[in-house]
């Protein structure tokens, strides 16, 4: 997907032209992978535009900082601030929202803490990341996630998403729209880049985070609003044959948003269509996103700037 460019670009505490918003090619990032970051939604509002969990997104790229020893220079609050200040001087919105903590330009070497902590924040705009209309066609990858005791599934690190690539680029060679990695004993962990929901008799299911799977904020979202809507919540390690069983499968992410999933590996998931259940969160998740239902949640941080486009119910 081409990025659409905005004007400035949030750097180490300042507003800097797009343009200049460049790194060394020697940087320790590029050679080993030193970064963390962050994606996140600003959906449009009857007034005005609101960023979706921004003070969890922000706490999670100190978590994941701090799993990898980087000491972000700027607090949760400072973080948010910037968010805020960035997507106001661009203009834009509804937007996708960039963060990253990477070690810059210093040493060579494995070794990382030679080389400077730069932070970045970038806005644009970004619609459906899922592509077609309706439920999404995947499959199973041969590519397992990370095994625990390698990369820290937590960590929301850049390095992970090589793993990820395998997986969604070998999906889109085959013809599907997304893969789904199992964990290193072969159960169920998430999508290249989404977590993974299961509906059967009336049950929701997800696997536990200690699967490999992020720590998504929409899976979290998505478990609170189950919760409030009455439905019955269970973590729990989930076999593969699961997701062919199922009654109804859907994702879950910043990107993906409520994503219904019709068909896994060519076996249809129920009879095809988007699930009762997966259709009251979806609707609940954006009718909250969008400002149509009260903020119950305290999920949402207003902006000032006047939404490119309508909300829609
Ligand atoms: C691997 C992976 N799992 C899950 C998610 C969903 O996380 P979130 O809902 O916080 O965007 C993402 C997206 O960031 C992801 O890349």
């Amino acid at each position: 997907m081409p990025i659409k460019t905005t004007s400035k670009i949030w750097h180490n505490g300042k507003l800097i032209p797009w343009e200049q918003a460049t790194i060394h090619v020697m940087s320790h990032v590029i050679h080993y992978g030193s970064s963390v970051f962050e994606g996140i939604r600003c959906y449009a509002q009857p007034q005005g535009s609101a960023v979706f969990r921004l003070p969890e997104h922000m706490q999670r790229m100190l978590d994941s900082a701090k799993i990898y020893r980087m000491e972000i220079p700027y607090t949760l609050d400072e973080l948010c601030a910037a968010v805020v200040e960035l997507i106001e001087a661009n203009g834009v919105a509804p937007c996708y929202i960039r963060p990253i903590t990477l070690r810059g330009y210093g040493e060579i070497g494995v070794s990382p803490t030679g080389s400077p902590i730069e932070v970045y924040i970038a806005n644009f705009p970004w619609g459906k990341y899922i592509p077609g209309k309706g439920g999404a066609d995947v499959c199973i990858s041969s590519w397992n996630r990370m095994a625990p005791n390698t990369m820290p599934t937590l960590a929301k690190a850049s390095s992970n998403y090589m793993n990820s690539q395998l997986i969604h680029m070998e999906a889109e060679i085959n013809g599907y729209a997304e893969g789904i990695g199992l964990d290193v004993n072969g159960l169920v962990s998430e999508g290249s880049g989404e977590n993974i929901f299961i509906v059967r008799n009336g049950v929701l299911y997800t696997p536990p985070l200690a699967n490999s799977a992020l720590s998504g904020i929409t899976r979290d979202s998505v478990l609170t609003i189950a919760r409030h809507l009455g439905l019955t919540v269970v973590e729990q390690p989930l076999p593969r044959e699961m997701l062919y069983i199922a009654d109804e499968v859907f994702f879950t992410g910043t990107a993906a948003e409520v994503q219904p999933i019709r068909s896994i590996d060519r076996i249809l998931v129920g009879d095809g269509n988007t699930g009762e259940t997966t259709r009251q969160i979806a609707d609940e998740f954006f009718a909250i996103a969008n400002g149509l239902k009260p903020d119950r949640f305290g999920w949402l941080t207003p902006v000032k700037v006047n939404a490119g486009e309508a909300v829609k119910a």
